[in-house]
């Protein structure tokens, strides 16, 4: 049995959450900083990293109480080494380290990405091989995942990811931050009136691009005058068309792999029409799908747990000298 205490800051939510032997949760706190970030229409970073200090002990005390265990039941300590905000990466690995050296337990580094996939380890233990649709606010990239921790990128974004392209087109249209679960509300109430570009790039390539589709609905709503402007059916014409690409070249994946379990991961796992559309093609193509809990889909520390305890089987360990990662790869 091995109890792991994960935390992450990696961006604009201070999580922390205590999970054994890599799905079963004990404790899940987060402290999202929304309300703060939205007034400037995005995250500031340097806010961001003074939230995380200010929350972080009253967090790790709140996980545990909820865990019902003290420090002395920990295993092992993970923390996101990166990709996200430096700053507020160290915040996590400056906490972690410290947790880590001060009692003696081991510290496990975990990728961002590869925890939104071990997200998936809270709805059923994941089986293999499986293709993972990375969809976050960084992040869009097929992926390729023959057995734990192992990863090969089928394709990704040349450009935007599909969330920065969310959160672009909402502040267009003047929608708060973050604009993903706003638009999502709207395309839900409007009709597909507008034929926004998708962009399949060359023939058989597992690669996306949005930020032509983010041009398009742009000059739309320049060009338009303002009174004419459906503000629902531009959200449900671009959702139609990010989701379109989305859906086709997963199905292109599925085939061009022959794998048959389908996983989606990160921050636009949670938009209703993707997880409908996703539901759709398992179900004409027979494939097994797995799609993380609604309150797992944006950034937690849980699946920092799942993912590091996966992490620390493949002998993944770090030392007092790890530092945080911004631009780390996940292959
Ligand atoms: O995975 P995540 O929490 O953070 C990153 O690792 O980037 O993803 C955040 C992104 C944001 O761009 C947000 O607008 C988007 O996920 N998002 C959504 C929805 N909920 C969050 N996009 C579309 N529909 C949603 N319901
Ligand atoms: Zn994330």
């Amino acid at each position: 049995m091995t109890i792991i205490l994960a935390i992450e800051t990696s961006c604009d939510e201070t999580a922390v959450a205590v999970v054994r032997d890599g799905s079963e949760l004990l404790a899940n706190v987060v402290s999202s900083q929304v309300d703060i970030h939205s007034k400037f229409g995005g995250v500031v970073p340097e806010v961001a990293s003074r939230r995380h200090v200010e929350k972080m002990t009253v967090l790790l005390e709140e996980a545990l109480r909820q865990a019902n265990i003290s420090m002395d039941e920990v295993d092992a300590v993970a923390v996101t080494e990166g990709p996200g905000l430096v700053g507020a990466l160290l915040i996590g690995v400056t906490t972690a380290k410290t947790l880590a050296f001060s009692r003696g337990l081991p510290l496990i580094p975990v990728h961002h990405i590869a925890g939104h996939i071990y997200a998936n380890q809270f709805v059923g233990e994941m089986a293999f091989p499986l293709v993972a649709l990375v969809v976050s606010g960084g992040h869009t990239e097929l992926i390729y995942m023959e057995r734990h921790y192992a990863f090969k990128r089928l394709g990704q974004t040349r450009d935007d990811a599909v969330g920065e392209s969310y959160d672009k087109v909402a502040r267009l249209l003047n929608l708060p931050y973050p604009g993903g679960p706003q638009l999502d509300q709207l395309a839900e109430k409007g009709k597909v009136t507008y034929d926004f570009p998708r962009a399949w790039l060359e023939r058989g390539s597992l690669d996306f691009s949005f930020s032509g589709l983010k041009t398009a609905v742009m000059n739309t709503v320049q060009q338009e005058k303002q009174e004419k402007i459906v503000i629902e059916d531009v959200a449900a014409s671009f959702q139609e068309a990010v989701l379109d690409v989305l859906i086709e070249k997963t199905r292109q994946a599925m085939e061009q792999t022959g794998v048959r379990r389908l996983l989606v991961a990160g921050g636009v796992s949670a938009n209703r029409g993707l997880r409908r559309r996703l539901k759709e093609l398992a179900q004409e193509r027979r494939l097994t799908l797995s799609l993380p809990p609604l309150d797992l889909c944006t950034d937690n520390a849980a699946m920092i747990g799942a993912a590091a305890y996966y992490a620390q089987q493949k002998g993944i360990q770090a030392g007092l000298d790890l530092n945080a990662n911004p631009g780390l790869p996940l292959i």
